[in-house]
């Protein structure tokens, strides 16, 4: 099969696009004949070797989570999906198994979903990672119908698609975005927008009973000021900050700090379907590029400051 794949974590090994063995459908797995694949930052720190304590240094490696495509084959103990079928899904990134960026991919049907009706490959592929991040950040805030929410990173990826499930939840939504966004964070929802800046950030008088920071990385100073007493922070970094940061910032200020990973059972996915469905959630896309360049869609990621998903096209 196809597969954009790298031989070792040196920059310049990245680039391979050539031939390898087929994948096979093994016990309780599909064997998808992939699409679209859409790149997160999960994909490009596994390119460069910064996560290579948790994925290994097995080469060759073929990267990529998100997916979509169609079944081509079913393992033995698969059941609910048959050749044919349109679906999407994740390829789990620390799972050490070959990821998606390939003209096949075998995937544990767990890992896997039926695309409904309406929702095409392309749009399929973009949401998993992104879409089930902000879903969760949003629920570890504890966002519902009227709460007053800072979304930081509001037209990233993974911030993109929180402003939209935010505003369907019915919550007045500030959002934070370069200024060359703003008028998109405007377009997918937001009330107000601000610059990321620091000093665009001081001049917000504001306070906010949840901030879900999409990016990750927001100053302690500025959560501490930003953040109503009582209020939740929540980042989808795995560790956004130390345990006694955490601890202090709750015993000291009232203020909780939490972590955000993606979540991906059923009824989560249930959920962004039915936003989809109900035309309250969809992906921006401006970013395509071949499988033979993903190379280019990896750069796009790290450094070319993409607005909502960048797609590889299969
Ligand atoms: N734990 C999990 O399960 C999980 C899942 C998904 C993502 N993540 C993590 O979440 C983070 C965001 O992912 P993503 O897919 O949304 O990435 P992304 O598409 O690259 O988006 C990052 C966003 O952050 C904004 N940004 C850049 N500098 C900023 C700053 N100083 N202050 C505030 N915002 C800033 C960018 O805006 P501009 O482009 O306008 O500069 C962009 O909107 C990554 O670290 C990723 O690894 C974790």
């Amino acid at each position: 099969m196809k597969a954009f794949y790298q031989t070792s974590y040196k920059k310049a090994d990245s680039v391979n696009y050539g031939e390898l063995p087929d994948a096979v459908a093994g016990p309780n797995q599909l064997l998808v004949e992939v699409k679209f694949v859409s790149i997160n930052p999960v994909d490009y720190k596994i390119r460069n070797g910064d996560l290579k304590f948790l994925v290994g240094s097995k080469f060759p490696k073929i990267v990529g989570s998100d997916f979509s495509g169609i079944v081509k084959e079913t393992g033995p103990g698969v059941i609910g999906f048959k050749a044919g079928d349109r679906v999407y899904g994740v390829v789990p990134p620390f799972s050490g198994k070959p990821g998606s960026l390939a003209g096949m991919v075998s995937v544990n049907s767990k890992n896997a979903r039926l695309i409904p009706e309406g929702i095409s490959f392309e749009e399929a592929a973009s949401l998993p990672v992104a879409a089930l991040t902000a879903l969760n950040g949003l629920r570890r805030c504890g966002v519902t119908a009227g709460s007053n929410l800072l979304i930081n990173g509001a037209t990233g990826g993974v911030g993109h698609f929180a402003v939209q499930i935010a505003k369907a939840v019915g919550a007045v939504v500030t959002a934070t975005c370069s200024e060359a966004n703003s008028e998109l964070a405007k377009k997918l929802g937001a009330d107000i927008t601000i610059g990321y800046r620091k000093e665009d950030l001081a001049k917000s008088v504001n306070q906010f009973d949840m901030i879900f920071d999409a990016w990750g990385k927001m100053e302690h100073s500025d959560i501490r000021r930003l953040l109503k007493k009582g209020g939740t922070y929540a980042s989808p970094l795995i560790m956004p900050t130390s345990f006694f940061s955490a601890l202090f910032f709750r015993l000291a200020y009232g203020k909780k700090f939490t972590s955000s990973n993606m979540r991906s059972r059923p009824e989560d996915y249930a959920e962004i379907e039915k936003l989809f469905s109900e035309r309250k959630l969809r992906p921006v896309i401006e970013n395509r590029f071949p499988l033979e360049h993903a190379d280019e869609a990896f750069d796009m990621t790290e450094n070319g400051k993409p607005r909502g998903k960048v797609i590889v096209v299969v």
